[in-house]
C-alpha cells in the first residue's frame, strides 16, 4: 500500500472562505483537534499576513506535537523570515513557499517573465532550505501552465532542495482526466522528481476537487492538501473527509492508506463548522446529516437485513455519534470534566467553569442531555471572543393576536442599555432592538437555524452571517429558547465585527 500524507490547510486556505476567519485560540482548538485526527501536515497560517496569522502559527508549533507544522510564505525573503521565525519551535517544520507559474499570472500579476519565476522559485526554496530542510514549493496555477515550464521548475526547485512539490488546481479549472495526464506527465518527465513527494491542491470550482485529487493519487501523487469540510477560497478546497473516506472505502482501487484516525472526522467536523459558522449541507458526503440517513422503504428494510445493502461506510467509522444518553441534573463537575474527555475536549480551567455553569443551566431546562448538547455547549465556550456586547435579558410576546415585541438587555463595555422594538417576528424584534443598541451599520445577510438533537426541548443552534463594509463575519448560538439562540448569534457576530474592526487587515 502506498501511503498518503494528509495536508491541512484548514487554518489557512479554509479561513479564506469569506467570514470564516479565526482567532488565534480557536486556530488552536481546531489544530488540537487536527492532532487528535493524525493529520500528516497542518498549515497554520501565512504568517506575514497579519500579527494574529503569525501568533496562530506560532502557538500551533509550540504547541502542536508529532505532527508537522507548515507556515506559507510568498516567494520573497521577508515572507520566508517570517515563515521561518513563525515555526521554528515546531518538532518538525516546513516553510511552504509558492510562485505562480501561468502564463496568465505571468504576464498580468507578476508581471515576471518565465526565466524571472524560476529563479525567484529557486532562490526562494534556497533561502527557505536555509532554515529547515522540509520545504514545499508550490507552482500556483499549475494546472493552467504550460507543461514543460512546470517540468523546468519542478526539477529545479527539487535540485534547490524542496522536498515536496505542490500542483495546485488554484481555480479549480481541471477535470480528472486532464490532471491525472498532468501529474502521469510529471512523474515521467521530471528526472530528479523520485526525491520529491508530489502534492495536489484543488479547488472545488466546478465540483471535481476531490476527483481530482484521487485520480493524482492513482498517478503518483503522495500528499493531497484538503480542508475540514471542504471550505476554502470561493467554493472550496478538497474536503479532507471525502478523500480519506474514498481511499479508506477502496483501498484496493487506490492501493494506498493514509494514517487518519477516521474516528475523529465527524467530531471535527462540527468543531470547524460551528468555529467558523459555516453550516454543512445536510446532503453533504460523509458529515452531513443525512449522510447515513436512509429513508426509503425499501433502502430502510435493506439496511435492517444487512446493512453493506445500501451502505458502504459504517457511521461509527468516522465517529458519528449515537445520540447516547450521558449526564443529567445530579452529575457533578468532574463528571462532565470526564465525559469532556471522553468526547475529546480539553479545556482550561475558567473555560471548564462556565461551560458547567451552562451545563447545569441546560439540565434545568432539558430533562435528558446527549453528547451533541453537550458539545455544542463546550463550542460556545470554544468560540468565544473578546466580547463588547454581552446578552443580560431578553424578554419577547408574541403569537397570533399580538404585535411581536422585544425587550432586550445589552451589557455595552460597562453599560447596561435596554430597548424595545416591535417587528415582523420575535426574531426581527429582538434583532431591531439589539441593532438599535449597538447602533450597528451591518446587513445581515444570511440566517440559519438548526436543531441538535430530537425533541422539542432540543438545543436549537443560530448562525448567522453579517457584513459592514468590508469584513463579513459569521456569528454562532445556542439555547433551548430558539429566539435566544439567535440572539446570542447575532450578538456574537457583532463582537466578531468589533473585533475585526479593531484588527489590521491582512497585508496579502
Ligand atoms: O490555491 C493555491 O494555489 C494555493 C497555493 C498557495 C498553494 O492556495
Ligand atoms: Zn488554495
Amino acid at each position: 500500500m502506498r501511503y498518503i500524507r494528509i495536508f491541512d490547510t484548514t487554518l489557512r486556505d479554509g479561513e479564506q472562505s469569506p467570514g470564516a476567519s479565526m482567532n488565534v485560540e480557536e486556530k488552536l482548538h481546531v489544530a488540537r483537534q487536527l492532532a487528535r485526527l493524525n493529520i500528516d501536515v497542518i498549515e497554520a497560517g501565512f504568517p506575514v499576513a497579519s500579527p494574529g496569522d503569525f501568533e496562530a502559527v506560532r502557538r500551533v508549533a509550540e504547541e502542536i506535537k508529532g505532527i508537522t507544522v507548515a507556515g506559507l510564505a510568498r516567494a520573497k525573503d521577508v515572507d520566508i523570515e517570517r515563515a521561518a521565525e513563525a515555526v521554528r519551535p515546531a518538532e518538525s517544520a516546513r516553510i511552504h513557499t509558492f510562485l505562480a507559474t501561468s502564463d496568465i499570472h505571468l504576464k498580468y500579476k507578476l508581471r515576471m517573465s518565465r526565466e524571472e519565476v524560476l529563479e525567484a522559485a529557486v532562490s526562494a526554496v534556497k533561502k527557505a532550505r536555509g532554515f529547515t530542510d522540509d520545504v514545499e514549493f508550490s507552482a500556483e496555477d499549475a494546472t493552467r501552465s504550460d507543461r514543460d515550464f512546470l517540468c523546468r521548475v519542478t526539477e529545479e526547485v527539487i535540485k534547490a532542495g524542496a522536498t515536496t512539490v505542490n500542483i495546485p488546481d488554484t481555480v479549480g479549472y481541471t477535470i480528472p482526466q486532464e490532471f491525472g495526464e498532468l501529474i502521469e506527465y510529471l512523474m515521467n518527465r521530471v528526472p530528479n522528481i523520485d526525491k520529491a513527494v508530489i502534492s495536489v491542491h484543488c479547488h472545488n470550482d466546478l465540483g471535481l476537487a476531490v476527483a481530482n485529487s484521487l485520480t493524482a493519487i492513482l498517478k503518483g501523487a503522495g500528499q493531497v492538501e484538503c480542508t475540514v469540510n471542504g471550505i476554502g477560497e470561493r467554493a472550496g478546497n478538497a474536503a479532507m473527509e471525502e478523500v480519506v473516506m474514498a481511499l479508506k472505502t477502496r483501498p484496493r482501487f487506490f492501493n494506498a492508506e493514509t494514517r487518519i484516525v477516521t474516528e475523529e472526522i465527524y467530531k471535527t467536523s462540527r468543531l470547524v463548522s460551528k468555529i467558523t459558522g459555516m453550516v454543512v449541507q445536510p446532503n453533504k458526503a460523509v458529515v452531513g446529516a443525512n449522510a447515513f440517513a436512509h429513508e426509503a422503504g425499501i433502502h430502510q428494510d435493506g439496511v435492517l437485513k444487512e446493512r453493506s445493502t445500501y451502505e458502504i461506510m459504517k457511521p461509527e467509522t468516522v465517529g458519528i455519534p449515537q445520540s447516547k444518553l450521558v449526564l443529567g441534573k445530579h452529575s457533578g463537575r468532574h463528571a462532565f470534566k470526564e465525559r469532556l474527555k471522553e468526547l475529546g475536549y480539553e479545556l482550561g480551567e475558567e473555560e471548564l467553569n462556565t461551560a458547567f455553569e451552562r451545563f447545569k443551566r441546560l439540565c434545568d431546562q432539558k430533562k435528558y442531555i446527549f453528547d451533541e448538547d453537550i458539545e455544542t455547549l463546550v463550542s460556545e465556550e470554544v468560540k468565544r471572543v473578546p466580547e463588547v456586547y454581552s446578552l443580560v435579558e431578553l424578554k419577547v410576546s408574541s403569537g397570533t393576536s399580538v404585535k411581536p415585541t422585544a425587550t432586550v438587555r445589552l451589557k455595552v463595555r460597562d453599560e447596561v442599555v435596554e430597548r424595545t422594538e416591535e417587528g415582523d417576528g420575535p426574531v426581527d424584534a429582538s434583532y431591531r432592538a439589539i441593532a438599535g443598541i449597538t447602533e450597528t451599520r451591518s446587513h445581515l445577510e444570511r440566517f440559519e437555524i438548526k436543531g441538535i438533537t430530537g425533541g422539542t426541548d432540543a438545543l436549537g443552534e443560530v448562525m448567522v452571517t453579517l457584513k459592514e463594509g468590508g469584513h463579513t463575519v459569521r456569528g454562532y448560538g445556542s439555547d433551548t429558547d430558539i429566539i435566544v439562540a439567535a440572539a446570542k448569534a447575532y450578538v456574537n457576530a457583532l463582537n466578531k465585527l468589533e473585533g475585526r474592526k479593531r484588527k489590521p487587515e491582512k497585508g496579502i
